[in-house]
């Protein structure tokens, strides 16, 4: 192991994979479950701001954050030491049935930063899947309304119910029906809006039988897509018209990432349940669901977990809101800002090739012509020692910590044009060797770390 702090970044010192990575390769897939679809070989054991060392001792610079859940970067000094001091105290004790002081005081902290102007209560999971399946049955159980609207291209999890609402890939639904019933799909965007009043309310399903809307108020998986600026507004009004109830899916957008603590205050809108769960926790496990009083009308016994709630999570997302709050939100739209302003030439000098630069603060989604060029830009990116991770059909994602440096932002720029003028330059080679390592089982097919 080598002093993380004093190497450069990035600092790549053997062949990708290394010998070291490639034995582990091996060996992981004899003994893990083949579901796991790896983006690409990277073996990491330590991490340090925007830094990831792999086990062969080269340094990446990390501009995918472990899916945008290393909010405060690697290891932030203070998130260890609340860590540290909570499993020193108590590591762990069922908030669902006795009253975890932490649990409250997460609650109240998450309550507090709610983009809804009334009160409104927590629920602690584990997860974002856990916190989706949390407000899903809560929209249920309040509206006494079964069916639900969620959008093409969406991401919420692939518990059963979160796969449900999930529609980025039918191979998340393959073999695995039925699927919940009552989930009704419609386009991403103000083409969904109509379809949900024409085909939807009129032919299909009275509105009246619909428990909520869920929603990515950008949408991760699906290829970081921005959604027209009267989307959300006028989706809170379809709602408000059939007393359906709005929840916004923050897992990935929230946390301060897009340059707002959630992603859903650039349109000023209010939801009426929030979805949470990554970047709150710096990469602790934990996920939490928060609605407005009125609509947490459930009573004892209708949802709990044994571990939801866990209090070294919970000291992780309490120092972790206190980080954002704190300067790094601020970070994240300066940076994002620069980042933008610096891939956005891209567009000019490879027409045709890159089609589309866009997001929000550290939210930031590059559209190519196809996804195999997607997947070799992203290789080239990892030869670079640029960590970057694909997005729906055709998109690149940069994701870093929101607590990436103005000097780390500009050596992403440089390291992720000098992929695409790569690419651009040698595509039926580079086309080629991204294949070729899908092929022998190192990289996934183009869909991203998490197989999406
Ligand atoms: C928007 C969104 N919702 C839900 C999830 C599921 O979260 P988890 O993988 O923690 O279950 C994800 C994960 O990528 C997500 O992006």
């Amino acid at each position: 192991m080598t002093d993380l702090q004093a190497r450069p970044v990035p600092d790549i010192v053997t062949a990708l994979p290394g010998p070291k990575a490639r034995a582990h390769i091996e060996f992981d897939h004899a003994w893990t479950s083949p579901s796991l679809p790896r983006a690409y070989p990277l073996v990491p054991v330590r991490g340090l701001g925007c830094a990831i060392e792999d086990i062969d001792g080269n340094v990446f610079l990390d501009f995918a954050a472990g899916i945008a859940v290393n909010s405060t970067g690697h290891s932030h000094p203070d998130v260890v030491a609340a860590i540290q001091r909570q499993a020193a105290e108590l590591q762990h004790f069922s908030a669902s049935d006795f009253y975890l002081p932490i649990y409250a005081q997460a609650a109240a902290e998450l309550a507090r930063i709610a983009p809804m102007r009334g009160k409104t209560k927590v629920f602690i999971g584990n997860s974002g899947a856990e916190a989706v399946e949390a407000g899903l049955k809560l929209a249920r159980y309040h509206t006494r309304r079964q069916n639900v609207i969620a959008f093409l291209g969406a991401f919420h999890g692939r518990t059963m119910g979160a796969v449900s609402l999930t529609a980025s890939k039918a191979k998340y639904h393959a073999h695995f029906g039925p699927m919940l019933p009552g989930v009704y799909h419609v386009p991403y965007g103000l083409a969904g809006l109509a379809e949900i009043e024409e085909r939807i309310f009129k032919r299909l399903v009275p509105a009246d039988e619909f428990a909520a809307v869920i929603v990515e108020p950008i949408q991760g998986e699906g290829g970081y897509v921005v959604p027209e600026p009267e989307f959300l507004p006028r989706l809170r009004e379809l709602c408000d018209g059939h007393g359906i109830l709005l929840i916004a899916d923050e897992v990935q957008s929230g946390a301060g990432r897009t340059g707002k603590m959630w992603a859903i205050q650039h349109w000023d809108v209010e939801p009426d349940i929030l979805l949470t769960a990554k970047g709150i926790g710096s990469g602790m496990p934990v996920g939490a669901m928060i609605a407005k009083e009125a609509v947490m009308s459930w009573g004892a016994g209708a949802h709990g977990s044994t571990y939801g709630g866990n209090p070294v999570a919970l000291a992780a997302l309490l120092e972790t809101i206190r980080l954002l709050e704190g300067g790094l939100i601020a970070n994240a739209a300066i940076r994002g800002r620069e980042i933008m302003d610096g891939l956005r030439p891209l567009t000019e000098r490879y027409p045709g090739l890159v089609r589309d630069v866009r997001g929000k603060g550290l939210m930031i989604g590059v559209e190519f012509d196809s996804g195999e060029t997607a997947e070799a830009v992203q290789m080239q990116a990892f030869g670079r020692g640029l960590l970057v991770l694909e997005a729906g059909d055709t998109c690149v994602r940069m994701s870093p910590p929101l607590v990436v440096s103005q000097a780390e932002a500009a050596t992403a720029v440089r390291l992720f044009a000098e992929s695409v003028a790569h690419v651009a330059a040698h595509r039926e080679r580079d086309l080629d060797e991204a294949q070729t390592a899908i092929r022998s089982g190192l990289a996934g097919d183009g869909f991203g770390a998490s197989g999406r």
